[in-house]
């Protein structure tokens, strides 16, 4: 070895990488019941196949933020621990399946993730199920601001991308609630990518720099915002939320949990460390990662591992015995 060889990092473990098969197992449970119509039965395959995985990881996961209470859908729920208990003590957020309407319909962009921080550093949100969110790339930094109209915040991200207007690509879910504000992104000149569901992957393509989703705007949930705020981290982008109560009943539960309404939460408020993971997997087709295929005695699929403290990116490709899972 020459002796000028620059020092190597110092290789250590990577808890994404075996969070990946607790993904993995969500999305080829689940995409057995892609199209059937039966969100609960994609949901409760896609729950029970990850828990059984994450138990084999040595961590003590806390589950912060679990999915379940909006729609009364099979859970891992808040608090439940998870993992054998011995290694790092972790908050983790879970959505077995983010978009089980897209997996039930047999429609695009759904995917199974995992998000992980250091224990006690991810916002409990669990009493305030929806936010506003805006998420961009890396330029969006200094730039965009929540408490701004879209219309500046477009304006102002084409500025600092050099890039015209007109070719900016804005996603929001495509819901009654947004009707105004899909018009008044297309008054800036701007176009939209409506998304049936999904804001988890919607918000990760705002934020990867090759893409072609300059920003994801609008509100949803809020424990998805959590999980995308550790993608974030690890992809170097910027995202910006603000709580929504949608009733008395839930504005006091949010007070009394310490949230405040008038605070932008960026990626630091959502979760504090800067020690976070991010793995996802498709079940259905998507812009992020391909959905579960099956050929002959193979299942394959596709997941994706971020790292905040190291940056890196993977894309896991995998193909799993047929046998052993359907
Ligand atoms: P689930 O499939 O986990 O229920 O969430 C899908 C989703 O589209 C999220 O990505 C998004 O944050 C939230 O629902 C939006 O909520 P709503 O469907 O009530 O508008």
């Amino acid at each position: 070895m020459n002796s000028s060889s620059p020092v190597l990092p110092q290789p250590d473990r990577n808890l994404g990488m075996e969070l990946v098969r607790a993904t993995e197992a969500a999305a080829i449970r689940s995409s057995l019941w892609v199209g059937k119509g039966d969100k609960l039965a994609a949901d409760g395959a896609a729950v029970d196949a990850m828990r059984l995985f994450l138990g084999t990881v040595d961590f003590a996961g806390l589950v912060v933020i679990g999915e379940g209470e909006k729609d009364a859908a099979p859970m891992l729920f808040n608090g439940e621990v998870v993992g054998t208990g011995h290694g790092p003590a972790c908050d983790i957020a879970v959505d077995p399946i983010d978009g089980t309407s897209l997996v039930a319909n047999g429609r695009q962009n759904a995917i199974s993730m995992i998000a992980a921080a250091d224990r006690g550093s991810m916002l409990d949100a669990s009493t305030v199920f929806y936010m506003n969110k805006i998420v961009t790339s890396s330029e969006g930094r200094e730039v965009i601001d929540i408490r701004q109209s879209v219309a500046r915040n477009i304006l102002a991200l084409a500025e600092a991308k050099g890039k015209p207007v007109s070719e900016m690509r804005i996603a929001v879910l495509d819901r009654p609630r947004h009707a105004g504000l899909i018009d008044e992104i297309r008054a800036t000149g701007a176009g939209t990518q409506l998304l049936l569901d999904g804001d988890v992957a919607g918000g990760i393509n705002a934020a990867r720099p090759d893409s072609r989703i300059d920003m994801c705007i609008g509100q949803g949930g809020s424990p998805e915002g959590v999980a995308t705020a550790c993608a974030i981290k690890a992809l170097g982008g910027v995202i910006q939320t603000m709580l929504l109560p949608q009733n008395d009943g839930e504005r006091q539960r949010g007070l009394d949990a310490g949230l405040d309404f008038d605070r932008v939460y960026d990626a630091d408020a959502l979760v504090r460390s800067d020690n976070t993971y991010f793995v996802a997997t498709g079940v259905t087709d998507g812009g992020l990662v391909r959905g579960v295929r099956r050929h002959g005695n193979t299942v394959h699929t596709e997941s994706i591992i971020l790292r905040s403290t190291s940056g890196t990116i993977r894309r896991i490709s995998a193909d799993h015995r047929a046998d052993r899972w359907d």
